[in-house]
């Protein structure tokens, strides 16, 4: 078949944002003292040597993983969950581990079997993929904070990201509760992506498998976590879904199928990350402190810094087009994420990730106070 009469399914997603800065990462490494990349959330922080010495340990094995993965690695999951968020009630038969959270996100609409006639619903300013899963999946994309901007309609699914990229926003007990109660009646999958739970500045962050929030019944709810942020895992894919007992059931059923099993070296490193919870406070207090000198540094430069209770960025405003604010700190050598990556409600924004060396974020500090 001719290549211009197949179907391309790149013509279905947005262009790749990343590709849109090229300009102003060149002027941002044109600076003398090099480029501040605070563009992509990227960890650069070392592996801990508990993880690599896991890693390692079963590297010989020769035979498939399998697709549930171990029972230490599901068990090790659920005993993190309880430890480290207070979740009670969660059972290792419902955990799934997955080959980084932002492949299952762009698959999941379609492991649930989602097409045209469905209705996805993202956060209004949002990480691209659910977008894209939704996309992938040919159903129809609603970008909402709000439940009653959903009107009388029926999601198939609605992805909540709290607490969020870009935003840093949190969900409170109170509305997950509302988003739970609505999705109840209406019969809607919730898929919660927690990969920042574990980095909360101010306050605290619910997980939507909360009690509090669920009432102990996780009847169509997921919860997706990464090992990325926390553990500094982004390198090995590492995450991991787990909820309603049934609905990983589902997506255990399609994936023994389909594949994407994650390797077995990785669950043994993801057992030891999730085993050990010093490594992750560590990182923890890295980012809390790259934060408090960046956050004050925008400001003291005349930036407006949004929501960012949580989470690995700033979300920052000079009250301008995000273009323009992405060029101004180009020319002091600092590269930012443009707002308008995330949804047009993020036209005015900057997304200034916290994930560079000390070095980096105090390089950063200089250029703002200059
Ligand atoms: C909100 C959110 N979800 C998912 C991911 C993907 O994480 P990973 O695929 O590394 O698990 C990211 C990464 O930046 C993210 O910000």
């Amino acid at each position: 078949m001719p290549v211009a009469s197949r179907r391309r399914v790149s013509e279905l997603l947005p262009e790749f944002p990343w590709d849109t800065i090229a300009s102003a990462k060149a002027k941002a490494a044109a600076h003398p003292g090099g480029i501040v990349d605070l563009s992509v959330g990227t960890p650069v922080d070392p592996v801990d040597p508990l993880i690599r010495t896991a890693l390692a340990s079963v590297s010989e094995v020769p035979g498939y993983p399998t697709t549930h993965g171990t029972v230490e690695l599901r068990t090790a999951a659920v005993e993190a969950m309880k430890r480290r968020f207070g979740l009670a009630g969660l059972d290792p038969s419902a955990v799934l581990p997955v080959i980084g959270t932002k492949e299952l996100i762009a698959g999941l609409p379609q492991l649930l079997g989602l097409g045209a006639q469905d209705l996805v619903v993202i956060p209004e300013v949002a990480y691209p993929t659910y977008e894209v899963g939704a996309l992938l999946a040919g159903a129809e994309v609603l970008r909402a904070d709000g439940l009653t901007r959903i009107g009388p309609r029926k999601p198939a699914l609605i992805f909540l990201n709290s607490p969020s990229n870009p935003t840093g926003r949190v969900l409170g007990v109170e509305h997950l509760r509302k988003v739970v109660e609505f999705a109840r009646a209406r019969d809607v999958i919730v898929a919660s992506d927690e990969c920042y739970l574990g980095l909360t500045w101010e306050g605290t962050a619910p997980s939507i498998l909360d009690d509090a929030v669920s009432g102990g019944d996780h009847t169509n709810l997921l919860a997706v976590h990464s090992l990325s942020k926390t553990s500094n895992l982004a390198s090995y894919r590492a995450g991991f879904v787990t909820g309603d007992p049934e609905l990983v059931r589902e997506l255990l059923a399609v994936r023994k199928h389909a594949g994407m099993m994650v390797p077995l070296p990785i669950q043994a490193a993801m057992t030891a990350a999730l085993g050990d919870d010093t490594h992750e406070a560590r990182q923890r207090e890295r980012y809390r402190a790259r934060r408090e000198v960046l956050r004050k540094a925008l400001e003291q430069a005349g930036f407006r810094v949004d929501d960012s209770v949580a989470g690995l960025y700033l979300w920052s405003t000079r009250g301008e087009p995000c273009r323009a604010t992405l060029d101004w700190l180009a020319e002091r050598g600092i590269l930012a994420a443009p707002g308008d990556f995330y949804g047009p409600s993020g036209v005015e924004h900057v997304r200034v990730a916290l994930t560079a060396t000390d070095e980096r974020i105090a390089a950063a500090v200089e250029r703002l106070r200059d």
